[in-house]
């Protein structure tokens, strides 16, 4: 454990001071040229902060965090949309030909090579498939809390100090709140049915369910309501949903406009489900053919 955290440790400073060297270098030729030309991602933003006050420590746990916290969830929510793809082969013909319609035909020779901001929202299909596959896979499957004070949650009173998992997988799949919970059916998220906010938290849940609270009758999610914004006031969420999201559509969005993907009966069958840090697919093989 200690070996792998000097690991992680080593690989945080590196990028730390290869990011001090070139915001160094690039605002010594802004000096010159009298601009700033330094970029401003998510690290700058971090490390400007820290110019002020971070603590080593805290500025290389923020990053840590964040590598954490971004990278393995994307990677698996990527996975686990092709592998649903692959499974069902009319709903990946669908959403090409929504990514065709937006971008062009992969043989045409003026196709769109780059998705830009500006064309996020017109991938409806594609966020749909997404949230689909969050909805039965979402790679943070289990969130936790810790109850600071003695609460009583229905019949049963929850004493001070008790660590409480929220099992989302059974949120999303159960069957008082989803029509056939466990089918893998993007046209969910198309067909204008309104869904509670708490019956849905890949990303975990904000305070806007509030709202919602007082016109629920069934016990569950009326209980859940209750018990995560009284253990969380003010809501703690994911800080990156906005970019999770915008990043999987333009990777998936990409990938799919460039390749073809399928998997054989037997690839299909000997796919397995790991929990880690995530819960992710393990051999997982796939056939990708280019398009054009
Ligand atoms: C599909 C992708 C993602 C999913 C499903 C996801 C889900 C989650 C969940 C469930 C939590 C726990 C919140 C809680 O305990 O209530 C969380 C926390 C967090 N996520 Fe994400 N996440 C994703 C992508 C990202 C990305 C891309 C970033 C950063 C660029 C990110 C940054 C964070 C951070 C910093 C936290 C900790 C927030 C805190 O400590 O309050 N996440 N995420």
């Amino acid at each position: 454990m200690n070996a792998s955290l000097n690991n992680v440790n080593k690989l945080i400073n590196t990028i730390i001071a290869d990011r001090k060297q070139s915001r160094a270098a690039a605002a010594a030729t802004a000096a010159e040229s009298q601009g700033d030309k330094t970029s401003k991602d998510l690290l700058d933003i971090i490390l400007n902060a820290s110019e002020t006050d971070l603590s080593p420590q805290y500025l290389r746990d923020e990053i840590i965090t964040f590598m954490g916290a971004g990278h393995e969830t994307t990677s698996t929510t990527t996975m686990w949309t092709l592998y649903e793809l692959c499974r069902h082969p009319s709903i990946l013909v669908k959403l090409q030909q929504e990514i065709d319609g937006i971008l062009g035909n992969p043989t045409s020779t003026d196709r769109i090579e780059v998705i830009i901001y500006e064309n996020l929202n017109k991938f409806e299909y594609l966020t749909a498939v997404i949230k689909e596959t969050l909805r039965l896979h979402p790679p943070v499957s289990m969130i936790g809390r810790k109850n600071l004070e003695d609460y009583q949650l229905g019949e049963f009173m929850i004493r001070k100090n008790s660590l409480i998992g929220i099992n989302m997988l059974a949120l999303h799949t159960n069957p008082v709140y989803w029509k056939d919970p466990w089918e893998y059916k993007p046209d969910r998220w198309l067909d204008g049915t309104k869904i509670h906010p708490f019956q849905y938290i890949p990303f975990s849940a904000g305070t806007d369910a509030l709202t919602l609270t007082h016109s629920l009758t069934h016990s569950l999610t009326y209980s859940l309501t209750y018990l995560l914004t009284y253990l969380c006031p003010g809501g703690r969420n994911c800080l990156g949903q906005r970019f999770a999201n915008m990043e999987l559509i333009v990777m998936l969005g990409h990938l799919l406009s460039n390749f073809d993907v399928r998997m054989t009966a037997d690839q299909l069958s000997s796919m397995r489900e790991e929990e880690t840090v995530v819960t992710q697919p393990t051999n997982l093989d796939m056939i990708f053919t280019p398009r054009c």
